[in-house]
């Protein structure tokens, strides 16, 4: 998770409103991970997303990939072309991930414990000024390992450790001129052909359902927005109108399974009287929307697991426990273990918070 100072969050949000005025950038972006170590887990996982939302999925021992919106299946009856050369991609990236992560754990001495290989490729399509950028990078444990340079059409190691993996791959031709293909000729025609199928679904605009949220009485509050499309948004707590700066703990969005997003944003209570909850209230403002979703921080809309009048908070907070652990599953798998930081284009292992 990327760590921001108090000095650079009002930054970080006026960084959050440029983006949002400039952004023409489409993409299709492929996440594949593989794992070894891992009960329970697929050893290979592949999403698609187009604009962020996922579009498609593969893995281990999966024939063919599954589209995940219904504009996908439209798309791949008109063109079963395209969901035969996700087939045979899904199949080859399993074989090769196999491979390489059997090879990388031989080759660093990792006989036992977790290891995760990820790969992040696909392109971007400027929809103003016609660029397009393609790309294909590796994480192997949750570090940057290895990225492809279009330009020389060489691998560039992000590490010493990839270096050795870096000249054999330099070697192999064949799979460098493929990848380039994939990446500069079927991806932004892929992207662009999404883009027109899901063109109703993907410009749509949704308001979240807002929360405040509080696992106990010393909790941070925690404001929660759910639902919301696209994922171009910022949300933040105020005092007397004033953005509040302290003790606030603002998350990143993620993405939910139907294809919206969800974010929150905490709020530390613990030096605050309860007669100066009033003056507080929590704002989700959607890029392009005028109307933003205010909700007063008011003890009695607060919802908690807690079973009121009850020294036990045991059962109610399990199953609550047991649904956020699934949601939490569902990210995980969706993010491929790690979630791919937005701004620095690198791999960082998933904020812990998410994983407890
Ligand atoms: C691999 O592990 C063996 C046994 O623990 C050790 O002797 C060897 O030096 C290690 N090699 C590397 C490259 O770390
Ligand atoms: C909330 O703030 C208090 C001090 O004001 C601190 O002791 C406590 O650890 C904070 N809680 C969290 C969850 O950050």
């Amino acid at each position: 998770m990327l760590y921001l100072s108090n000095y650079m969050k009002p930054l970080f949000v006026f960084l959050l409103f440029c983006h949002v005025a400039s952004t023409v950038k489409h993409s299709l972006k492929y996440f594949s991970t593989s794992t070894s170590g891992v009960p329970n887990f697929p050893e290979f996982v592949a999403v698609a997303m187009v604009d962020e939302v996922q579009a498609g999925y593969c893995e281990s021992n999966m024939k063919t990939p599954e589209p995940r919106q219904d504009w996908v299946r439209d798309l791949i009856k008109d063109d079963p072309k395209q969901l035969e050369w996700y087939s045979l991609q899904c199949i080859r990236a399993q074989h090769s991930f196999r491979a390489n992560i059997d090879d990388l754990k031989q080759r660093l001495n990792q006989t036992g414990g977790i290891h995760i290989l990820q790969r992040m490729s696909g392109c971007e399509w400027d929809d103003v000024t016609g660029e397009e950028i393609g790309f294909n990078q590796y994480g192997y444990d949750g570090e940057d390992f290895i990225a492809l340079d279009l330009q020389t059409l060489t691998w560039t190691a992000s590490k010493q450790q990839a270096f050795t993996t870096k000249l054999r791959w330099d070697a192999d031709k064949t799979r460098l001129e493929d990848n380039k293909h994939n990446l500069i000729n079927i991806c932004p025609n892929f992207l662009k052909k999404s883009l027109h199928y899901g063109r109703s679904f993907l410009q749509r605009t949704d308001l979240p359902s807002v929360s405040l949220l509080q696992k106990t009485p010393s909790s941070p509050v925690s404001c929660h927005a759910t639902g919301f499309y696209p994922d171009r948004a910022m949300m933040f707590w105020r005092k007397d109108g004033e953005e509040v700066h302290e003790d606030v703990d603002h998350g990143e969005i993620l993405p939910n399974h139907d294809g919206s997003f969800q974010m929150s944003v905490d709020l530390n209570l613990s030096s605050v009287a309860p007669e100066e909850w009033r003056r507080y209230d929590c704002v989700f403002h959607l890029s392009g929307w005028k109307d933003d979703i205010i909700t007063k921080l008011d003890q009695a809309v607060i919802r908690t697991n807690r079973v009121p009048g009850s020294s036990s908070e045991f059962p109610a907070g399990l199953v609550v426990g047991v649904v956020v652990g699934l949601l939490v599953l569902l990210v995980i798998c969706i993010t491929g273990l790690f979630i791919w930081r937005r701004n620095n284009n690198g791999f960082l292992p998933v904020n812990s918070k998410y994983l407890k």
